[in-house]
Protein backbone atom coordinates (compact mmCIF):
# COMPACT_ATOMS: atom_id res chain seq x y z
CA UNK A 1 0.00 0.00 0.00
CA UNK A 2 1.60 2.90 -1.06
CA UNK A 3 0.74 6.46 0.92
CA UNK A 4 1.17 10.11 0.69
CA UNK A 5 4.34 11.20 2.05
CA UNK A 6 2.75 12.92 5.21
CA UNK A 7 1.56 9.51 6.65
CA UNK A 8 4.05 7.55 8.86
CA UNK A 9 4.00 4.15 9.92
CA UNK A 10 6.00 3.46 13.00
CA UNK A 11 7.14 -0.31 12.24
CA UNK A 12 9.00 -0.46 15.55
CA UNK A 13 8.76 -4.31 16.95
CA UNK A 14 7.70 -3.18 20.61
CA UNK A 15 5.06 -0.51 19.06
CA UNK A 16 3.74 -3.59 16.33
CA UNK A 17 3.88 -6.48 19.60
CA UNK A 18 1.67 -3.74 21.32
CA UNK A 19 -0.67 -2.84 18.80
CA UNK A 20 -1.44 -7.06 18.50
CA UNK A 21 -2.25 -6.69 22.44
CA UNK A 22 -4.09 -3.83 21.97
CA UNK A 23 -6.40 -5.30 18.80
CA UNK A 24 -6.92 -8.70 20.18
CA UNK A 25 -10.60 -8.49 22.08
CA UNK A 26 -9.32 -10.54 25.11
CA UNK A 27 -7.13 -7.72 26.73
CA UNK A 28 -8.89 -5.93 29.62
CA UNK A 29 -9.58 -2.40 29.61
CA UNK A 30 -6.78 -2.42 32.37
CA UNK A 31 -4.43 -3.67 29.78
CA UNK A 32 -5.68 -1.69 27.55
CA UNK A 33 -5.34 1.41 29.01
CA UNK A 34 -1.46 0.56 29.67
CA UNK A 35 -0.82 -0.22 26.36
CA UNK A 36 -2.52 2.78 24.32
CA UNK A 37 -0.53 4.82 26.84
CA UNK A 38 2.74 3.21 26.37
CA UNK A 39 2.31 3.00 22.60
CA UNK A 40 1.21 6.92 23.17
CA UNK A 41 4.75 7.37 24.57
CA UNK A 42 6.53 5.26 21.79
CA UNK A 43 4.69 7.15 18.95
CA UNK A 44 5.67 10.51 20.72
CA UNK A 45 9.20 9.99 20.68
CA UNK A 46 8.99 9.61 16.32
CA UNK A 47 6.84 12.72 16.57
CA UNK A 48 9.23 14.69 17.67
CA UNK A 49 12.55 14.08 16.65
CA UNK A 50 12.44 17.42 15.05
CA UNK A 51 11.79 19.60 17.74
CA UNK A 52 13.68 23.04 17.55
CA UNK A 53 16.70 23.15 19.61
CA UNK A 54 19.27 25.16 21.35
CA UNK A 55 22.54 25.12 22.84
CA UNK A 56 22.45 26.11 26.67
CA UNK A 57 25.82 26.78 28.65
CA UNK A 58 25.74 24.73 31.71
CA UNK A 59 28.55 23.41 34.48
CA UNK A 60 29.28 19.37 34.49
CA UNK A 61 31.05 18.23 37.62
CA UNK A 62 33.99 18.25 35.48
CA UNK A 63 33.72 21.70 33.37
CA UNK A 64 31.57 23.93 31.61
CA UNK A 65 30.16 22.95 27.94
CA UNK A 66 27.55 24.21 25.64
CA UNK A 67 24.88 21.60 25.48
CA UNK A 68 21.61 20.46 24.10
CA UNK A 69 18.26 21.56 24.83
CA UNK A 70 14.91 22.22 23.71
CA UNK A 71 14.16 25.71 22.22
CA UNK A 72 10.91 27.83 22.40
CA UNK A 73 7.83 27.48 24.10
CA UNK A 74 6.31 24.30 25.69
CA UNK A 75 4.82 22.38 23.10
CA UNK A 76 0.72 21.44 23.41
CA UNK A 77 -0.48 17.74 23.57
CA UNK A 78 -4.43 18.34 22.04
CA UNK A 79 -6.36 14.63 22.78
CA UNK A 80 -9.64 14.47 20.99
CA UNK A 81 -11.94 13.36 23.69
CA UNK A 82 -12.39 11.13 25.10
CA UNK A 83 -10.51 8.01 23.64
CA UNK A 84 -7.59 10.42 22.50
CA UNK A 85 -6.98 10.77 26.63
CA UNK A 86 -5.26 7.42 26.55
CA UNK A 87 -2.61 7.83 24.09
CA UNK A 88 -2.31 11.66 25.28
CA UNK A 89 -0.65 10.18 28.40
CA UNK A 90 1.80 8.83 26.92
CA UNK A 91 3.27 11.72 25.08
CA UNK A 92 3.06 13.43 28.73
CA UNK A 93 4.70 11.02 29.97
CA UNK A 94 7.30 11.87 27.84
CA UNK A 95 7.07 15.54 27.32
CA UNK A 96 5.93 16.49 31.41
CA UNK A 97 6.04 19.75 31.10
CA UNK A 98 3.51 19.92 27.75
CA UNK A 99 0.65 22.16 27.78
CA UNK A 100 -2.53 20.15 27.55
CA UNK A 101 -5.72 21.27 25.68
CA UNK A 102 -8.55 19.63 24.63
CA UNK A 103 -11.33 19.21 21.60
CA UNK A 104 -14.10 17.01 22.41
CA UNK A 105 -15.51 15.37 19.36
CA UNK A 106 -17.73 12.64 19.02
CA UNK A 107 -18.71 10.84 15.63
CA UNK A 108 -22.64 11.23 15.08
CA UNK A 109 -22.99 7.14 14.39
CA UNK A 110 -26.00 8.00 11.77
CA UNK A 111 -24.05 10.68 9.37
CA UNK A 112 -20.50 9.67 10.93
CA UNK A 113 -19.93 13.87 11.07
CA UNK A 114 -18.24 14.95 13.83
CA UNK A 115 -19.60 16.70 16.53
CA UNK A 116 -17.91 19.35 18.43
CA UNK A 117 -19.11 19.74 22.36
CA UNK A 118 -15.54 21.28 23.38
CA UNK A 119 -13.13 23.23 23.00
CA UNK A 120 -10.14 24.32 25.65
CA UNK A 121 -6.57 25.45 24.52
CA UNK A 122 -3.51 27.69 25.33
CA UNK A 123 -4.10 31.29 23.75
CA UNK A 124 -0.56 31.48 22.59
CA UNK A 125 -0.98 27.78 20.55
CA UNK A 126 0.07 29.78 17.65
CA UNK A 127 3.51 30.19 19.12
CA UNK A 128 3.89 26.20 20.33
CA UNK A 129 4.18 22.88 18.26
CA UNK A 130 1.25 20.84 18.87
CA UNK A 131 0.46 16.98 18.94
CA UNK A 132 -3.03 16.05 18.46
CA UNK A 133 -3.57 12.90 19.69
CA UNK A 134 -6.59 9.94 19.09
CA UNK A 135 -6.01 6.50 18.69
CA UNK A 136 -8.55 6.12 15.80
CA UNK A 137 -8.36 7.53 12.15
CA UNK A 138 -10.85 6.11 10.75
CA UNK A 139 -13.55 7.85 8.07
CA UNK A 140 -11.08 11.33 9.23
CA UNK A 141 -13.95 13.61 9.74
CA UNK A 142 -13.17 13.87 13.78
CA UNK A 143 -9.33 14.56 13.38
CA UNK A 144 -10.16 16.79 10.32
CA UNK A 145 -12.35 18.66 12.67
CA UNK A 146 -9.98 18.88 15.39
CA UNK A 147 -6.88 20.33 13.23
CA UNK A 148 -9.52 23.08 11.39
CA UNK A 149 -10.54 24.09 15.14
CA UNK A 150 -7.12 24.01 16.06
CA UNK A 151 -6.20 26.07 12.96
CA UNK A 152 -8.57 28.16 13.34
CA UNK A 153 -7.13 28.86 16.32
CA UNK A 154 -3.87 30.02 15.17
CA UNK A 155 -1.56 26.41 15.49
CA UNK A 156 0.84 26.48 12.79
CA UNK A 157 2.95 23.20 13.52
CA UNK A 158 0.52 20.36 14.29
CA UNK A 159 1.38 16.83 14.45
CA UNK A 160 -1.01 14.19 14.53
CA UNK A 161 -0.63 10.94 16.33
CA UNK A 162 -3.10 7.90 15.74
CA UNK A 163 -2.51 4.01 16.58
CA UNK A 164 -4.44 2.65 13.71
CA UNK A 165 -5.72 4.19 10.81
CA UNK A 166 -7.45 3.29 7.57
CA UNK A 167 -6.28 3.49 4.58
CA UNK A 168 -9.38 6.22 3.44
CA UNK A 169 -9.27 8.37 6.32
CA UNK A 170 -5.28 8.55 5.84
CA UNK A 171 -5.69 9.60 2.30
CA UNK A 172 -8.75 11.96 3.40
CA UNK A 173 -6.42 13.52 5.99
CA UNK A 174 -3.79 14.24 3.80
CA UNK A 175 -5.46 15.69 1.00
CA UNK A 176 -7.25 17.97 3.41
CA UNK A 177 -4.40 18.66 5.62
CA UNK A 178 -0.94 17.94 3.82
CA UNK A 179 1.24 20.27 5.96
CA UNK A 180 0.17 18.00 8.99
CA UNK A 181 2.48 14.76 9.64
CA UNK A 182 0.54 11.80 10.69
CA UNK A 183 2.25 8.83 13.20
CA UNK A 184 0.25 5.85 13.13
CA UNK A 185 1.33 2.84 14.30
CA UNK A 186 -0.56 0.46 11.30
CA UNK A 187 -3.12 1.44 8.49
CA UNK A 188 -5.62 -1.15 8.02
CA UNK A 189 -7.61 -1.78 4.93
CA UNK A 190 -11.03 -1.27 5.33
CA UNK A 191 -13.71 0.26 7.14
CA UNK A 192 -17.20 -1.26 7.69
CA UNK A 193 -20.62 -0.02 6.75
CA UNK A 194 -20.57 1.19 10.65
CA UNK A 195 -17.69 3.01 10.01
CA UNK A 196 -15.27 0.89 11.92
CA UNK A 197 -11.96 0.27 11.04
CA UNK A 198 -11.22 -3.27 10.26
CA UNK A 199 -10.04 -5.90 11.02
CA UNK A 200 -9.22 -2.75 14.04
CA UNK A 201 -9.64 -2.81 17.36
CA UNK A 202 -13.07 -2.11 18.30
CA UNK A 203 -14.66 0.87 19.87
CA UNK A 204 -11.43 2.70 21.22
CA UNK A 205 -13.06 4.96 23.98
CA UNK A 206 -15.40 2.01 25.26
CA UNK A 207 -12.49 -0.10 25.74
CA UNK A 208 -10.29 2.73 27.20
CA UNK A 209 -13.08 3.42 29.47
CA UNK A 210 -14.62 0.24 30.01
CA UNK A 211 -18.08 1.39 29.15
CA UNK A 212 -19.91 -1.52 26.95
C1 LIG B 1 -13.78 7.68 17.98
C2 LIG B 1 -12.29 7.90 17.94
C3 LIG B 1 -12.16 9.09 17.02
C4 LIG B 1 -13.27 8.87 16.04
C5 LIG B 1 -12.67 8.34 14.77
O1 LIG B 1 -14.36 8.57 18.84
O2 LIG B 1 -11.70 8.09 19.19
O3 LIG B 1 -12.31 10.34 17.69
O4 LIG B 1 -14.16 7.91 16.62
O5 LIG B 1 -13.61 8.20 13.78
P1 LIG B 1 -13.63 9.10 12.48
O6 LIG B 1 -12.24 9.13 11.94
O7 LIG B 1 -14.58 8.38 11.57
O8 LIG B 1 -14.14 10.48 12.83
P2 LIG B 1 -15.91 8.54 19.20
O9 LIG B 1 -16.66 9.50 18.33
O10 LIG B 1 -16.40 7.14 19.24
O11 LIG B 1 -15.95 9.21 20.63
P3 LIG B 1 -15.32 8.72 22.01
O12 LIG B 1 -13.83 8.85 21.89
O13 LIG B 1 -15.90 9.72 22.95
O14 LIG B 1 -15.76 7.32 22.29
N1 LIG C 1 -13.87 4.84 16.34
C1 LIG C 1 -13.40 3.77 17.01
O1 LIG C 1 -13.27 3.81 18.25
N2 LIG C 1 -13.09 2.66 16.33
C2 LIG C 1 -13.21 2.59 14.99
O2 LIG C 1 -12.90 1.54 14.40
C3 LIG C 1 -13.70 3.71 14.30
C4 LIG C 1 -14.02 4.83 15.01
Amino acid sequence: MSLPHSIHVVSHPLVQHKLTKLRDKATSSTNFRRLLREIGLLLGYDATRDLPMMQARIETPIEAMDAPMLDGKKLVVVPILRAGLGLAEGVIDLVPLARVGHVGLYRDPRTLQAVEYYLKIPQDISDRDVIVCDPMLATAHSAIAAVDRLKESGAKRIKFICVLGSEQGARTFAEVHPDVPVFAAAIDAKLNDHGYIVPGLGDAGDRLFGTK
